[in-house]
């Protein structure tokens, strides 16, 4: 992987920011799209490069059009071909039904699905065979959670969009697939309603007894980076303890 570059969105913090120092560990340049936060991309950028690693937090908004095309632009500055592509970041609005307007879904969309699509149309011209799409769906696309309708039904859009880049892009050496992580401490779970409680139910419904952590999901997407993988196309890696399988 030595050289070689990755886009990792939502890559400077939580799920993603370990993404970002896995790949950057492996001698990939990181390009790290993210909505706001300066700060976790600044420590993001300055634990890189005391560790001798190449991460660039890019800072904007993707589902708004200016910020957007600002990011595609720097990308394509700062890369000739990208190598890996790897959809992290991720929002919503956790309400119920009731509650839950269609313009918070579309707000929802926009950044789970319709900016992963969009991305991909303007990088797909400089992803070589070999390539590799990674995206990071939940276990909400495909079984219901409270307060979970908007995420989850972007996640199981997600997911089919996936399926189907992943059969288009294979016969040009493209590798596409999800990873599926169960709970994970981070910013995301803590923006949720009754944060304590889902992940005390987490844990006492996961074999190992325990969530699972960046680090863990981050090294799954890293093997589907790299040659070993190639033959893996269309699939969803579960990486959650064994939660899905339980009864
Ligand atoms: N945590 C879990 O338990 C869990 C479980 C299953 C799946 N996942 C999935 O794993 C992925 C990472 O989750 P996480 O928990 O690590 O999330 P997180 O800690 O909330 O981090 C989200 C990242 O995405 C960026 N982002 C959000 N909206 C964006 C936008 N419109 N444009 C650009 N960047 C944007 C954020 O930027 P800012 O820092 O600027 O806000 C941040 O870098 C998500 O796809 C999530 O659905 C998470």
């Amino acid at each position: 992987m030595m050289g070689k570059v990755a886009v990792v969105t939502g890559g400077t913090r939580g799920i993603g920011r370990a993404i970002s120092l896995a790949l950057a560990g492996e001698g990939m340049s990181v390009l790290a799209p993210y909505a706001r936060n300066r700060r976790a991309a600044d420590e993001l950028e300055e634990e890189a490069r005391a560790g001798g690693l190449d991460i660039v937090g890019l800072r904007g908004d993707l589902s708004r059009e200016a910020a957007f095309r600002r990011t595609v632009d720097t990308i394509r500055e700062r890369a000739e071909t990208v190598d890996v592509l790897v959809h992290a970041a991720a929002t919503g609005v956790h309400r119920p039904i009731e509650e839950l307007t269609p313009k918070h879904l579309r707000f929802t969309f926009e950044t789970n699905v319709f900016a992963i699509h969009a991305l991909l149309r303007e990088l797909l011209p400089r992803m070589p065979a070999g390539g590799r799409v990674v995206g990071l769906t939940s276990s909400g696309a495909t079984r219901a959670f409270p307060a979970y309708a908007a995420v989850g039904g972007s996640k199981g859009a997600l997911d089919a969009l996936f399926r189907h880049y992943a059969v288009e892009l294979a016969p040009r050496g493209i590798a596409v697939n999800l990873v599926c992580p169960g709970a994970v401490r981070t910013g995301a779970l803590d923006a949720m309603p009754d944060t304590e409680e889902r992940i005390a139910v987490a844990e006492d419904g996961t074999p190992t007894g325990r969530l699972t952590t960046c680090e863990e999901v981050a090294r799954v997407v890293l093997f589907l980076c790299g040659d070993d993988a190639s033959q893996i196309i269309g699939q969803t890696i579960v990486i959650d303890g064994g939660r899905a399988v339980t009864a």
